[in-house]
């Protein structure tokens, strides 16, 4: 990758808070236009991998470059490059949302003459134009992170980073969230830590899995769920379990395991040959046949335990 190619690069880099080593030796290159998904259990060092990133916090040694900036000598520059949207949005509760867009948008130096367009434009994508003139402290907590998702944008920042924007939100809005999120595809370079498989494997062109302060593996949603099995679930419903002879099912050279679940056969495959062989065993017992493919939670599950 060429160095013009990088937006976002992450070498060698170490925290620790106090004996936890929340990040250990971490590297990463992330493309300029790119929407590289961090998922990772509890702890793992995603938001502190952030934080570092947004210049909130002093790694123990590396280095972050963002647009070629160094977060130890260019904090201001990269302050200014970046939209970030905490976890916990902390907004200022007796502002009105039109009053703390304006008061951040005068922070990041936005021109006088664009920033009521600006405004307008951003609660707009937000679906909150009809609540501009109220307060922050009158809002839900959906309701609140739109405007926190406009506020992290009032600078229009070449880089956006959001810290688990759907936690805790109702369907729609989430859904609303990740179509947002979609738009900016390609446009911006995004950072999107989440919880949500099917977030990362719906938005992100990567993804980082992280456990522990280290990355176990990277690539994009296709390849991870690939490499994890490689091959796929056969789901069988039959009308007696006990009728099946799992040891015909074993027998067969694709299969790798059979599992039930109430009156469910689980079966591992490596490959789909044998797929005319198992439903033969099953035979008159079939109710129905379903393949599953593996989703990122499996990928999650797998490499993170
Ligand atoms: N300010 C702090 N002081 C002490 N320990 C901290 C601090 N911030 C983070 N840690 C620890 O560093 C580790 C990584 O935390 P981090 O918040 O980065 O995890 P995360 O991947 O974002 O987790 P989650 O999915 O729960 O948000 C954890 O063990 C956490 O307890
Ligand atoms: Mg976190």
């Amino acid at each position: 990758m060429s160095s013009d190619q990088i937006m976002i690069k992450i070498d060698s880099l170490n925290k620790s808070f106090g004996h936890i080593q929340a990040l250990e030796n971490l590297n990463l290159e992330i493309k300029k236009g790119e929407l590289l998904g961090i998922i990772g259990p509890n702890g793992a060092g995603k938001t502190t991998a952030i934080r570092i990133i947004c210049c909130i916090l002093q790694p123990n040694s590396g280095e972050v470059t963002v647009g070629g900036y160094s977060i130890h000598h260019d904090q201001i520059k990269i302050k200014s490059m970046i939209g970030y949207l905490p976890e916990e949005p902390n907004l200022y509760e007796r502002f009105k949302a039109r009053e703390l867009l304006r008061y951040f948008g005068e922070l990041y130096g936005v021109p006088r003459d664009q920033i009521e367009g600006r405004i307008d434009q951003l609660l707009e994508l937000v679906g909150m134009s009809h609540r501009a003139d109220d307060r922050i402290n009158t809002f839900s907590k959906g309701l609140r992170q739109r405007i926190g998702i406009a506020r992290a944008l009032i600078h229009d920042p070449e880089v956006i980073i959001f810290d688990e924007p759907t936690m805790g939100l109702d369907p729609a809005t989430s859904q609303a969230i990740r179509n947002f999120i979609k738009e900016l595809k390609g446009e911006k370079t995004v950072i999107l830590c989440t919880h949500y498989m099917h977030e990362a494997d719906l938005l992100c062109d990567r993804v980082a899995i992280l456990n522990q302060g280290k990355i176990l593996d990277m690539g994009t949603p296709k390849y991870l769920k690939e490499k994890i099995h490689g091959d796929l679930i056969l789901q069988v419903r039959v009308h007696d379990p006990q009728k099946i002879d799992r040891n015909q099912l074993m027998a067969l050279e694709s299969v790798e395991g059979v599992n039930l679940d109430g009156n469910q056969f689980l079966i591992s495959l490596h490959s789909r040959e044998d797929i005319p062989h198992i439903i033969d065993v099953f035979g008159a017992q079939t109710i129905a046949v379903n393949t599953k493919e593996p989703t990122l939670d499996d990928v999650f599950i797998q490499t993170t335990q």
